[in-house]
């Protein structure tokens, strides 16, 4: 089953939103299914720049939760491309219409979206949103998907909390390599952490899209309670020492009284 051409048969239209110039470098029809291409500097796009922010708001907490409109525009729309899917605003559930904001507005409304934008590190990008507002039918997931084949990343970045069930989504792209285990320095200090993923010059995204899995045959170490912080911080120690790498293996982020990812201890 391959989840893109799915998703655009059952009426979900995939989208790139970003500078006219970023656009035209995209893959215009990745894995087959062309993008709309959507000029963000357009004045007709106006309100799709709101469904952007209250569509990433909703799914991250509530409807003005939003990222602030200058980092939509300064480290989305200028550096790369929101990239997900819009379904036509009369498809909409009701209670959607009403949390969007839509009014009388009647042309496609972005229900999921993905974005990463290019770090100093050549083909290396960072991944820093991923959202849908119709949970549970993989639109987040295939956001993801579709964006890092948009792109042509071939390696990614991002920053998660261990208790996050996106983690779940993150490790059916292989194993995560924690690049820091512990990052006092963010909103949210107690248990978040940078994740590296190497995407095997782009063989991970065609396996997803195909419906495949990633395989990893090795075993944890240990399970990592979501809110150990102390253990995170011992991790983050040993591998600025250099003495030993982590990798939180799939399908990560497991409930069982608490959180718990698996994690694998590599003594260097
Ligand atoms: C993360 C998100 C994009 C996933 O959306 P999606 O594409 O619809 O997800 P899928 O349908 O592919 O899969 C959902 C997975 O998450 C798991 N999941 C999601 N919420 C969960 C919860 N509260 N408890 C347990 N599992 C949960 C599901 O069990 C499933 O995992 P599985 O297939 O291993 O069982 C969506 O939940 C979202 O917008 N979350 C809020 C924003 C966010 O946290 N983004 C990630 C930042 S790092």
């Amino acid at each position: 089953m391959n989840i893109i051409a799915s998703l655009v048969k059952e009426g979900f239209v995939p989208f790139a939103f970003g500078s006219r110039a970023n656009l035209e470098l995209l893959h215009p029809a990745p894995f087959g299914e062309q993008l709309l291409m959507l000029a963000a500097d357009d004045p007709a796009q106006l309100p799709f720049h709101n469904f952007i922010n209250r569509l990433n708001g909703l799914a991250y907490g509530g409807k003005d939760m939003g990222m602030p409109a200058w980092v939509q525009i300064d480290c989305g729309i200028l550096p790369s491309a929101f990239i997900g899917f819009a379904v036509s605003a009369e498809r909409l559930p009701e209670k959607l219409k009403w949390s969007l904001d839509i009014g009388s507005y009647q042309g496609l409304v972005p229900i999921s979206e993905a974005i990463s934008i290019p770090t100093a590190q050549p083909g290396r990008w960072m991944s820093y949103s991923m959202s849908t507002v119709i949970p549970g039918r993989k639109l987040g997931f295939a956001s993801k998907v579709l964006s890092l084949k948009a792109y042509g990343c071939r390696s990614c970045l991002g920053v998660a909390q261990f208790d996050n069930f996106a983690l779940r989504i993150h490790t059916r792209f292989g194993p995560l390599q924690i690049v820091e285990p512990h990052v006092p320095y963010h909103t949210c200090p107690t248990n978040s952490f940078v994740y590296g993923l190497d995407l095997q010059g782009g063989a991970i995204l065609d396996t997803l899209e195909r419906g495949g899995r990633v395989e990893d045959p090795r075993e944890p170490s240990f399970l990592l309670h979501a809110n150990n912080t102390e253990k995170m911080q011992e991790m983050a120690l040993r591998s600025r020492q250099g003495s030993h790498r982590y990798w939180l293996l799939p399908p990560g982020a497991v409930r069982n009284e608490g959180v718990y990812n698996p994690i694998l201890e590599e003594a260097l």
